[in-house]
């Protein structure tokens, strides 16, 4: 199977997406949002579901491997003035990469959700978060229904939303767990930011394989974890810390909760699964500062320095955990003062979509 892999230059993209209200759909399927299967928690057993470690939130489910904290600062607003809430790490990513991209999603996502009279079309978000793709998408779609799943929900972490709009589900699940829709009874399968949360990409393939129908799409969105310089050079010399931050990150992810780093093998992986075809990977550089020559990409790169600022600092609790904790603190402290120094620094996006057969 031939993959197309390109590299495209970061346009900043127009924000403006249909606003019209969408529509209360009703649905009828075995797989739909009134099915048996699905049953609410109660405020009170929210607790239940996470921990705290050193003042953040983290998920408290015994063989979930995903490693970042599940509160306000990593997830959806943060106070940066007594008057100013920003958005905090996994919502101002989700804004930024729309700026970088141009588009919520990579492929053909018009095509494959084309509204036919008496069809509904449906899309699943994994490991969807603060569910701003999903919020987003639903606006711009509002025929189309929406599910967002996560082993702990919008509905569930009480700081974003519980009450979405009528073509938007938030749902729990463990997506190493068989999904609880029907064979081919979805168009499209989105899936950002998720290599944390498995141990096996691979594995995940056959079961969105499953639920798509023939010529349904599959969207993956991935942040590489490793430092690059747009122009190539070489990062070890100009960002020697940054460097070390990531491979301490990487290699405490592994040993201690065997996830890998494989954003850039993730075109392989479906070509290989023998499922999917016109598999088309494209990758985008975010600038990580303000040193990029055009304005809308400086704008764009101080804000993302931002975010890249918070990631390390929800890393410093996965470094504690492993072979790298007598130095977290310096790790983390010398990839910020590179961030903030050095010239040139971006993080890669990578993407990949992909049909059906
Ligand atoms: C980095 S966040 C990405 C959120 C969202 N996809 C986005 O791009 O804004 C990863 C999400 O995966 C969720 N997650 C972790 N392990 C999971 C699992 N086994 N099943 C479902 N969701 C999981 C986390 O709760 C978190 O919300």
């Amino acid at each position: 199977m031939a993959i197309d892999y390109s590299h495209q230059r970061p346009v900043p993209g127009s924000d403006s997406h249909n606003m019209s209200h969408p529509l209360d759909l009703d649905d009828d399927r075995s797989d739909s949002d009134t099915s048996e299967d699905i049953v609410e928690l109660s405020a009170d057993e929210i607790p239940g579901y996470f921990q705290e470690r050193g003042g953040r939130l983290f998920h408290s489910h015994g063989s979930c491997p995903y490693p970042l904290p599940v509160d306000a600062e990593e997830q959806q607003v943060r106070r940066t003035s007594p008057s100013v809430l920003s958005p905090a790490r996994q919502n101002g990513l989700h804004q930024l990469l729309r700026k970088l991209t141009g588009a919520l999603s990579v492929g053909p996502v018009h095509d494959v959700l084309t509204h036919l009279p008496g069809e509904q079309r449906r899309v699943l978000d994994l490991g969807t978060g603060t569910g701003s793709w999903v919020l987003d998408m639903a606006r711009e779609f509002p025929d189309v229904r929406f599910y967002g799943v996560d082993i702990g929900t919008p509905r569930t972490v009480p700081i974003a939303t519980r009450y979405p709009p009528r073509n938007v589900q938030f749902e729990m699940h463990d997506i190493k767990e068989q999904f609880r829709y029907d064979t081919g009874a979805l168009d499209m399968v989105h899936a950002r930011s998720i290599t944390m949360a498995i141990r096996d990409y691979g594995a995940l393939l056959p079961e969105i394989a499953r639920v798509l129908r023939s010529g349904g799409l599959f969207v993956s969105c991935e942040w590489g974890r490793r430092p690059a310089l747009a122009d190539g050079s070489e990062v070890a010399t100009r960002a020697p810390r940054a460097v070390a931050f990531f491979q301490a990150v990487k290699d405490t992810l592994l040993e201690r909760r065997g996830i890998q780093t494989i954003a850039d093998r993730i075109p392989q992986l479906l070509a290989d699964s023998g499922d999917f075809t016109h598999i088309v990977a494209r990758t985008y550089h975010m600038p990580i500062g303000d040193w990029h020559p055009n304005v809308d990409m400086q704008e764009l790169g101080r804000e993302y320095r931002d975010m890249v600022e918070l990631y390390a600092r929800s890393m410093r609790a996965v470094l504690l955990d492993g072979r790298w904790a007598a130095h977290a603190d310096s790790l983390v402290q010398g990839y910020i003062d590179e961030i903030w120094s050095v010239r040139g620094l971006v993080s890669i996006c990578y993407t990949v979509y992909a049909k059906r057969r």
